[in-house]
Order: C-alpha cells, then structure tokens, then sequence
C-alpha cells in the first residue's frame, strides 16, 4: 500500500471515535507454514513480523492499548518443538525489540501466568517491562501462558487469601474484582479480532471482552496487514454499540 493510501486510511479512521483497547487473536500461523511445506514454528516466525507491522499501524492509528493473545494456558498441549519454539520466540522478542519498542513510545507488559516459564525468559519479561516502563504511547500487552477461566481463578484465589488473613470483610463489586485481573488498570477491549476466519473467543479475556466489539477476518495471521487492520476498526466504528441500553431517541 502506497503510504498515501495508508494515511487516508488512517485519517478516516481518527475522523471517528478511536478504540480505546484492540485485543487480537492472530490464528493461522501454522495453516500458513503448512501451506509452503515449512514447520509450524516458521509460521509463528512470520507472525512475529505481522505483530511488529500492526503494533506500529496501533500507535499511528493513537489506540492506546494493544493485546495480543501470544500463547495459551492450553497451548502446552503442543508438541514439545513447537512449544519451545514460542518459549524462545518470546524471549528473542522481548530482548531484541526494547529500543525500537521504547523509540516508538511502546510500554511492554506481559499478562497471563508466570508458573511454567523459566527463570531466562521470567528475566527478560521483567527487563523489557521495567526498561519500557515509562513509555506513554501505547500499552501493549502480550498475553502469554494467559487463560480467561486461569485468570478469573487466580482473582478469586486471591480473594480467599485476602478473607482469610481477615483483609476484606465486605462484598466486591466488579470494578474491586477487576482490579484483581492481571488487567488491572487497563479497559476493557473496545473490539477485538481473530484472524483466520475463526469465530471463537478460545478463553481469551473472559471477563474483560462481555462488551467488546468482534471482528473475524478470514486472512491467516501472517498474510494479515496494516491495512487489514484499519478495515477492522473501520468496521468496528460502523457497530452500534448500546451495552444493553437502547440507543438514545
Ligand atoms: C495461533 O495459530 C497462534 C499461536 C498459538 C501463536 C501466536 C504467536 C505469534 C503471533 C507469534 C509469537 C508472538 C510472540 C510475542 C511470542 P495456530 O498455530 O493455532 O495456527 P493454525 O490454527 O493454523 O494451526
């Protein structure tokens, strides 16, 4: 795309209420390496190209907060290779991507369980969130070993600890229980999108997504680009959102 064209589409896009948080599910990694004969971690590879390509589209387009859904509590079941493959993906991200990310004003967060990840790669989150800290621009948080229902698990476990060293006596309500999320903090997804056409939410931001905007885009996540991007949140601005209410007369 000529970097006209990017602009008018970017322009289009702030001509309208912005989404304040996307979340994506990028899907399709492996059907892609298949498709050219390459192992699965090859596809995952080429997302991490997509990834840097749509965190830059994110902080041109100014949407404050970026998730992505990098690896699930129930994606251990993979087979061994393919599972350190991502282990080691992450932590080459992490490292090699602090100045750029902190050039361009990305603050790094990583959310989701740290049990399971070794000491080498729990280092390199705390180095590349610490080091990025101070960033404004865009939050982006990678959700890795991140599971809705292991979250919602581990609020409410903190929850009995809290009751049982006699720290809360009172009933929480959702903005006391949201604090308890590894999203604390962080609004809700605005809309979120899961490429490869899949229509499945496979356990991602449970509680944060109950009004969020979906967006399914048949493209694998490797093919997927800045301009697929922008067409998701044009669509997402074309939604009519009532959150349960009627729309005002
Ligand atoms: C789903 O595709 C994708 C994943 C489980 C991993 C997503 C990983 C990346 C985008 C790159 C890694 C990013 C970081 C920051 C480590 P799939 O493998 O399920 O694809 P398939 O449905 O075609 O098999």
């Amino acid at each position: 795309m000529g970097s006209k064209e990017h602009e008018n589409l970017l322009n289009m896009i702030k001509a309208n209420a912005v989404p304040t948080h996307v979340a994506v599910v990028p899907d399709g990694n492996g059907r892609w390496a298949r498709k050219r004969g390459l192992p699965r971690i090859a596809g995952h590879r080429a997302g991490i190209e997509t990834l840097k390509r749509i965190v830059r589209t994110a902080g041109d387009i100014g949407i404050p907060y970026f998730t992505l859904f990098a690896f699930s509590t129930e994606n251990w079941k993979r087979p061994e290779a393919e599972v350190s493959g991502l282990l080691d993906l992450l932590r080459e991200y992490l490292d090699s991507g602090i100045e750029q990310n902190r050039e361009n004003g990305v603050r790094i967060r990583v959310i989701g369980r740290r049990q399971g990840l070794s000491r080498d790669l729990i280092r390199a989150i705390e180095r590349a969130e610490a080091e990025t800290a101070a960033c404004d621009r865009l939050n982006f948080q990678v959700a890795f070993n991140y599971g809705g229902r292991a979250e919602i698990m581990d609020a409410v476990n903190t929850v009995c600890s809290l009751i049982r060293a006699g720290k809360i006596a009172v009933a929480l309500d959702e903005k006391d229980f949201s604090s308890l999320l590894y999203t604390a903090g962080m609004p809700d997804p605005d809309l979120i999108i899961r490429s490869s056409g899949e229509l499945r939410l496979s356990n991602f931001m449970l509680w944060q997504s109950a009004y969020a905007e979906f967006v399914s885009c048949p493209l694998l996540w490797p093919d997927f680009s800045p301009e697929e991007f922008c067409s998701c949140i044009l669509e997402y601005q074309r939604r009519d959102r009532r959150f349960g209410g009627i729309k005002a007369p």
